[in-house]
């Protein structure tokens, strides 16, 4: 058997293999202008392991399935065997039975390389501790179709050096964007990813502040100061406060710059409502290319 197409990180993935996929998204997003992909996926069966809440991933993965015309399974840890200490090997193993694919959300990215271990079918990356790689492939669909093609283009990542910041620093290496993070010294991403980003060819410039961070910038980015499964939310706010995208850092920035969050968004702390809903933000076309960049990964992977 061949082996299963996982998307487990943005860094994984090739180039090439990530354009296919967002070439994929766009095609199927401007579908009313044609082709028919409402069978692309038949007879496809979808499981969606999800050990922390979700909005987006889970209704944007289960709608893409279902307008595909597959089928979707969603298992908490804790309605399942999971959550009586079925093993994750053993889990994968008898989900690849059933499913044609997986996606795994969890607190312990270890987690997802067993599950992906021992699957026979492709598993995807839902969100883990280290990284969002499936919100990343939404994010540069989203500039792309505002701003044309990302590769030279600068990017600023403010506040907290999460996952989802290991996902954009994956994704500069992979479409040679340029990228600038300002983080407060005690919550900078994992130095290891960003080592092995630069490796790989990326522009990474890990900023003094937030100002210096935004200048000039194509896009701001920015998340949540306290992400699922983080202790002592207080004090990260505290230490996070000098971090807040407003109108102030907006205006630091170019005036063509793009503002984009993930969401869930704490309107009043990482970012002002003045932001979220001014002119520059386009969270809702983002929050939005979630389903289409996930119909591209699932068509990838199930190809
Ligand atoms: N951005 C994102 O993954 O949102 P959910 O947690 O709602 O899935
Ligand atoms: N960094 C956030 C992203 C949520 C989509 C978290 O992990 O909670």
């Amino acid at each position: 058997m061949l082996n299963p197409r996982h998307f487990l990180d943005i860094d994984k993935c090739d180039e090439n293999n990530l354009r296919v996929i967002l070439s994929r998204a766009t095609s199927i997003k401007g579908s009313e202008a044609g082709v028919d992909y409402s069978d692309l996926l038949a007879g496809r069966t979808l499981v969606m392991i999800f050990e922390k809440p979700s909005t987006r991933t889970r209704v944007s993965f289960q709608v893409a399935m279902q307008q595909l015309g597959g089928m979707v399974v969603v298992m908490g840890e804790k309605d399942s065997q999971l959550g009586r200490g079925e093993t994750i090997a053993d889990t994968a193993r008898v989900l690849s039975r059933y499913a044609d694919i997986i996606m795994m959300r969890t607190h312990d990215h270890a987690k997802l390389l067993e599950l992906a271990a021992y699957a026979t079918v492709p598993v995807i990356n839902g969100l883990t501790d280290r990284s969002h790689p499936c919100q990343i492939m939404a994010d540069i669909m989203t500039f792309e179709e505002h701003r044309g093609p990302i590769r030279d283009r600068t990017i600023a990542w403010v506040g907290d050096g999460n996952n989802v910041s290991h996902s954009w620093i994956h994704a500069a290496s992979q479409f040679g964007f340029k990228l600038r993070l300002a983080c407060p010294a005690s919550l900078q991403p994992n130095e290891d990813i960003v080592s092995k980003a630069r490796a790989n060819g990326a522009r990474i410039i890990i900023a003094d502040t937030p100002e210096i961070a935004v200048k000039d910038v194509d896009l701001v980015v920015t998340d949540t100061w306290v992400s699922m499964g983080d202790a002592n939310a207080d004090q990260r706010r505290q230490i996070l406060l000098p971090f807040q995208v407003n109108d102030n850092l907006m205006a630091a920035a170019s005036d063509q710059a793009l503002f984009m969050h993930c969401l869930p968004a704490h309107r009043g702390d990482e970012v002002t409502n003045s932001v979220m809903d001014g002119q520059q933000s386009v969270i809702w076309d983002e929050a939005e290319n979630r389903l289409h960049a996930q119909k591209g990964v699932l068509a990838w992977s199930l190809s």
